[in-house]
């Protein structure tokens, strides 16, 4: 956790978990001042006095759930303050709530089927859920999603001006000045958000610090390299020069970028759909790029005849969703798991394991260096579940249990060493009394549906709570 690096554009690297628990903390403290500034008695709110919800995708790896977990933390929330929502949950309860007051429960009744989609700047979310009593819902299909969003049409309108200008033009740009290269991406960004309005073409502004950049490298400016057919013939076709710094861009370039990423998501939807066969009633679609009218429209062409639920300001779907999410009590009762996971046991050797595994005890006994699997990729589990197991110290004086986590996206595993099974972390359960030396018991239990994975240590006979915890952070 320690070692993990954000780097920023113009190169400086900062701890990820401190910039991540300054903006928990910015927020927090804007929250509790925008209140408190509206109370005259001395009642001040504090952050325990608030339920705070803090929003993940659900496709995250348990290692950067509780990496969040731990940037809360740092940022003054207390776990017990703390909910760990999941985006496309949030997203859920928003769009069932609205769809079933339009359609007076015409669809979204119980027992019907939806698939959530939220499509937000850097990742696609979706989770498919069956409507359940109440509001509530079960999920039945592990989550999937992809790195696909409204920043895959930057990335991919940067690699555009890059066949324009050459990417070393680019690359120098962003380097050498970097709010400059902002205003450009801004620009963009307006571009991207009112392609409806535009006529044929779209306008972007490159600025004379672009100008300058392109210069030193080609000795002629950029609108000169236009009129000296300087720029690549395929290119030209579409892009043009109006003035000397308005880049005029056929507006079907931009939409088809738009287009490629939604193919990507197209891509995963489908190949989740032809795996389950599942008959989706709706769909509801958030997100801030799910705001274009060219995605909207291809998610309606693919789905068809399946109705396409789009919020009203769709980007603040989850934000929406996840106040209602923290009102409710466990609003997704069941959860299915997106992995197997399992830990690092000694075991009885028995016939057909690999003599690899083997080794001896003290006591000349042959064990196994085996797996023990906790809960199964696919399988479903509750919210309330609890996987139990009991333990023993091997050694008297011991005051600790340290577990070691693996997890894999096979079904059937068996050995830690095997290809695909990773190491993901450690559980430590700490027993410092020592006394009963190797009678001492303890139970574990592991909830494997909430929407993070978390684990109790008790003593079975006196009901002792241990100190147990799960580390993703350092494997
Ligand atoms: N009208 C629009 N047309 C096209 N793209 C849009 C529109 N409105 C917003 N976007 C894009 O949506 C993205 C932001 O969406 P959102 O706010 O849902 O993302 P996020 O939740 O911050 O990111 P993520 O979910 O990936 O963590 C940006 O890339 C933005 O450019
Ligand atoms: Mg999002």
């Amino acid at each position: 956790m320690e070692g993990f690096q954000l780097k920023a554009a113009n190169g400086k690297s900062m701890q990820a978990l401190e910039v991540f628990s300054s903006a928990i903390s910015f927020l927090k403290q804007h929250l509790l001042d925008a209140i408190n500034i509206t109370r005259l008695d001395d009642d001040r709110l504090e952050a325990n006095d608030v339920l705070w919800v803090l929003t993940v995708p659900a496709i995250w790896s348990e290692k950067s759930k509780h990496f969040m977990i731990a940037a809360a933390k740092k940022a003054g929330i207390d776990k017990a303050d703390l909910c760990i929502a999941l985006e496309p949950e949030c997203a859920a309860i928003l769009g069932n709530k609205l769809y079933s007051n339009k359609n007076s429960s015409e669809v979204a009744k119980v027992g019907a089927k939806y698939m959530v989609i939220d499509l937000g700047g850097g990742t696609c979310d979706i989770v498919v859920h069956e409507l359940l009593e109440n509001g509530d819902a079960k999920e039945i299909e592990r989550a999937i999603g992809t790195d696909a969003g409204g920043t895959t049409v930057d990335k991919k309108f940067q690699e555009y001006l890059g066949k324009i200008l050459t990417m070393t033009v680019i690359e120098e740009m962003k380097a050498k000045y970097p709010a400059d290269w902002k205003n450009i991406e801004r620009d963009l960004e307006l571009v991207k958000k009112s392609l409806n309005d535009c006529r044929g073409s779209a306008i972007v502004t490159l600025t004379s610090c672009l100008d300058k950049v392109y210069m030193a490298f080609n000795s002629i400016c950029i609108s000169e390299a236009f009129k000296c057919n300087e720029i690549e013939q395929t290119v030209k076709e579409h892009v043009d020069m109006q003035g000397e710094h308005r880049l005029k861009i056929d507006k079907l370039i931009i939409e088809n970028m738009l287009r490629e990423v939604f193919r990507l998501v197209k891509n995963e939807i489908q190949a989740l759909l032809d795996k389950s066969e599942i008959n989706l009633d709706y769909v509801i679609l958030v997100g801030g790029f799910s705001n274009s009218s060219v995605i909207l429209k291809e998610m309606e062409d693919h789905f068809n005849p399946i109705p396409v639920v789009r919020p009203h300001e769709a980007e603040l779907a989850v934000l929406r969703g996840a106040v209602l999410y923290g009102l409710r009590k466990n609003p997704i009762r069941s959860r299915i798991s997106r992995k197997t996971y399992g830990y690092r046991t000694k075991r009885k050797f028995e016939d057909g394991d690999p003599e690899c595994q083997s080794y001896y005890d003290d006591e000349k006994s042959k064990l196994c260096d085996a797996f023990e699997t906790i809960v199964t990729i696919g399988e479903s589990v509750k919210t309330g579940d609890k996987v139990t197991q009991y333990y023993r110290p091997v050694n008297a004086n011991q005051t600790a249990i340290l577990l070691n986590v693996y997890s894999s996206e096979k079904k059937n595993v068996k050995y830690c060493n095997e290809e695909g099974v990773d190491k993901v972390g450690t559980l430590l359960v700490d027993m410092p009394d020592t006394t009963g030396g190797k009678d001492r018991k303890v139970k574990i239990e592991i909830s494997f549906g909430k929407t993070y994975m978390q684990v109790e240590a008790t003593d079975p006979n006196s009901g002792k709570v241990f100190n147990a915890t799960f580390d993703f952070l350092c494997k």
